[in-house]
């Protein structure tokens, strides 16, 4: 029998072992041992440890959005259409007169980029900005019809759209999230399983695919497919097992004339789609056309993309009701005659503040057009006065429903000066309405609302919030982690296991990291890019508490995209919050902030080689830190070799390969260096 000592190191040489041979089947795709081998040590490490986190990584992908991608070919926009002049200038005038084009539907997902070696799946990144993006190879893994191997041993990156379905948002997500589109994008980018929606929920459609030159591609890759055309792209894609969008070739006599008819055809028939689409991309189909008319920094010239017109209809303004927010401004809100727009049915629409009223000049009773642009919030654009619908005939959108009530007397709007909720007097603060009444109801349920929703706590939403506060049971967010099964029972209309589920939830809201946290507390001005931004300076909550102690803000403001106002107003937040964190950190365990993706090292690649002055795992630790990713074995997708004394193979096959090489001497240089971006206080924290 073996004794505990024993079983642990056998666990973790096969933990290492998995590593190292996943490494090397998905990053480097040259694996050293055959599948069954490595099935055989997976087997092994599950017998032993089944709760290893060896085994639930799959391969060595990085966790999703930590670390940075370098496009080995940028990912560009589309120069935009929207008349059919625009059009008809695209087709004779910026292509000459293109003799052949393809016509696909524009997906409104988000977008992915694929890269096969030797024709196995090593990663997907986002577009990012174009040049660098985020990876996200764990989570597209996850899509059904993303294939983890081509029918083909090529190097190829393959570009599409990830999207969701119409059907099955409707289903399960319509409540939870505004469009498919974001949820598709959140899906893609979450760490854990735990978000809103799952990436296995989601669908990949390519338009594109870019074989890397014979120098960058593994020199065991096959020779990429002899096309002429990009259609013949297209069906070599779906020939490899990748479903591409569809596409329809256009050639002939009057192209411009039949791209604008294709046009009115898809605008009509647009809803009957099963994702959501925004428009369509027309593209020169012949390669080497595309070559001669070329590219601006921003978008090929060989394409654009032709926009559907926001969706308008028109309706009446029924009444005006204020709501006061989470933040105390107070908001006028517009009920108007239900009214489908681009899909959906609207009764509700944020004027914003008062300066809207006035500048719609509205009145209850008018007539208002509402328009709704893609998966914008419909709003009021225009008033019409007392226009009645049936003088509108011929503008009106063909969904728009006749009103049929009874048209309110025309009134002014009246503007509130008590809180709707409290009671107390508001104060004008700029163009906005202001409840500045610390105990005000409606603040503290939308708070707490609001943080709800930012833990994404299934099953805690605004009628449970409602209920507890109306029977006392919570005054503050912290009282959520206070609640007990007995008083949540007694509530009326709710069963045991109800309860129980609720308390459950509440109790694993507890783990967030400080980013959560900050956007959780629903501060003004700060949303979850901001949250993670100050997160990302501070890196702990403690050094937070710190830099609100001393009360600067300025400091502050070297964190990219937070000015001087921003600043103040995430002091001020914390301040007056000051209490509410002392209480909820009791309760909560709040992670340091991970730092690794804003070293300077984001995105490349190193290996480590021959025998070095410190132990090698603090230099990988250090690497990793910085944002950088340590592989095992050199290949051609490596950034840098770092070498030590007595090197073998590895440095030469590195020097034929033409990756930079670095001495130990060179890579403390590059750490100590001050073009290091890591801020000041993750550097004490990190000891850099
Ligand atoms: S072709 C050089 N085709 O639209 C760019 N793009 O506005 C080549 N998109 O980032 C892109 N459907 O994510 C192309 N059928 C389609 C598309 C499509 C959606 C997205 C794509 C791109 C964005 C540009």
């Amino acid at each position: 029998m073996s004794t505990i000592d024993e079983d642990d190191g056998l666990i973790e040489e096969l933990a290492q072992k998995i590593a190292y041979h996943s490494d090397l089947y998905y990053n480097q795709a040259a694996p050293e041992i055959s599948d069954a081998q490595f099935d055989s040590l997976f087997e092994k490490l599950k017998a032993l440890a089944p709760e290893h986190p060896q085994l639930s990584k799959v391969g060595s992908d990085p966790d999703p959005g930590s670390v940075k991608v370098k496009h080995l070919f940028p990912m560009k926009s589309l120069d935009k259409a929207v008349t059919a002049e625009e059009i008809i200038h695209y087709c004779e005038v910026t292509t000459e007169g293109g003799e052949r084009y393809i016509a696909q539907p524009k997906f409104d997902g988000s977008a992915l980029s694929l890269e096969y070696r030797c024709g196995r799946l090593v990663r997907a990144a986002t577009r990012g900005s174009g040049t660098r993006g985020e990876d996200v190879t764990r989570n597209a893994r996850l899509i059904a019809n993303i294939p983890e191997t081509l029918g083909t041993k090529v190097d190829v990156h393959i570009r599409g759209e990830v999207m969701m379905s119409l059907d099955l948002f409707e289903q399960k997500y319509s409540e939870v999230s505004p469009n498919p589109r974001n949820l598709a994008a959140g899906a893609l980018r979450q760490k854990h399983e735990d978000g809103k929606a799952h990436a296995s929920d989601l669908i990949f459609r390519a338009y594109d695919a870019k074989f890397p030159d014979a120098k960058t591609r593994h020199p065991e890759s096959e020779e990429p497919p002899l096309v002429e055309c990009d259609s013949e792209i297209l069906e070599w894609l779906e020939k490899v097992g990748v479903e591409p969008a569809p596409w329809m070739v256009f050639q002939g006599e009057n192209l411009g004339a039949a791209l604008v008819t294709h046009t009115q055809e898809w605008a009509e028939k647009r809803s009957e789609f099963g994702f959501e689409i925004d428009g369509l991309v027309f593209k020169l189909d012949h390669l080497s056309r595309r070559e001669l008319i070329g590219s601006t920094a921003h978008h090929p010239r060989w394409a654009i993309a032709w926009k559907f017109p926001p969706e308008e209809a028109f309706s009446v303004l029924l009444a005006v009701d204020w709501q006061t927010g989470r933040t105390g401004v107070v908001t006028p809100v517009a009920r108007i005659a239900p009214q489908k727009v681009g899909g959906v049915t609207v009764e509700n629409v944020t004027l914003h503040n008062i300066r809207e009223i006035e500048r719609l000049n509205l009145s209850i009773g008018d007539v208002v057009k509402i328009v709704r642009r893609g998966d914008v919030i419909p709003k009021i654009i225009e008033s019409l006065g007392k226009a009645s619908i049936t003088d509108l005939q011929g503008r009106v959108h063909a969904d728009t429903t006749p009103f049929k009530g009874e048209l309110p007397a025309p009134t002014p709007i009246p503007i509130a000066n008590t809180c709707p909720s409290c009671q107390s007097d508001l104060i004008l603060d700029g163009a906005f309405l202001r409840c500045n009444y610390v105990d005000c109801d409606a603040k503290i349920s939308r708070a707490l609302i609001y943080w709800c929703r930012a833990l994404e706590m299934d099953g805690v939403g605004e009628k449970l919030i409602e209920l507890l506060l109306e029977n006392n049971l919570i005054t503050s967010i912290a009282d959520l982690y206070r609640l007990q099964h007995h008083q949540i029972v007694a509530l009326e209309r709710m069963g045991e296991k109800s309860a129980t589920n609720i308390i459950a939830e509440i109790h694993s809201s507890r783990e967030m990291s400080l980013s959560q946290f900050l956007h959780a507390l629903g501060m003004p001005r700060i949303g979850p890019e901001v949250a993670t931004a100050i997160a990302q300076y501070f890196v702990s909550l403690d050094a937070l508490l710190m830099w609100a102690d001393k009360g600067e803000a300025e400091s502050l403001t070297t964190v990219d995209g937070i000015g001087d106002k921003v600043a103040e107003i995430f002091l001020q937040g914390v301040i007056e919050r000051n209490s509410l964190i002392a209480d909820l950190i009791s309760y909560l365990f709040i992670s340091a902030e991970e730092v690794s993706s804003i070293g300077r090292f984001s995105g490349k690649t190193f290996c480590i080689t021959g025998s070095l002055s410190q132990p090698r795992k603090r230099i990988q630790e250090r690497i990793t830190k910085a944002g950088g990713k340590i592989v095992s074995s050199v290949g051609p997708n490596l950034d840098i070799l770092v070498v030590g004394e007595k090197v073998g193979s590895k440095l030469a096959k590195a020097e034929s390969l033409g990756i930079e090489v670095w001495s130990e001497e060179q890579l403390d240089l590059k750490f100590n260096s001050d073009g290091l971006t890591i801020p000041d206080s993750a550097k004490t924290i990190f000891d850099y």
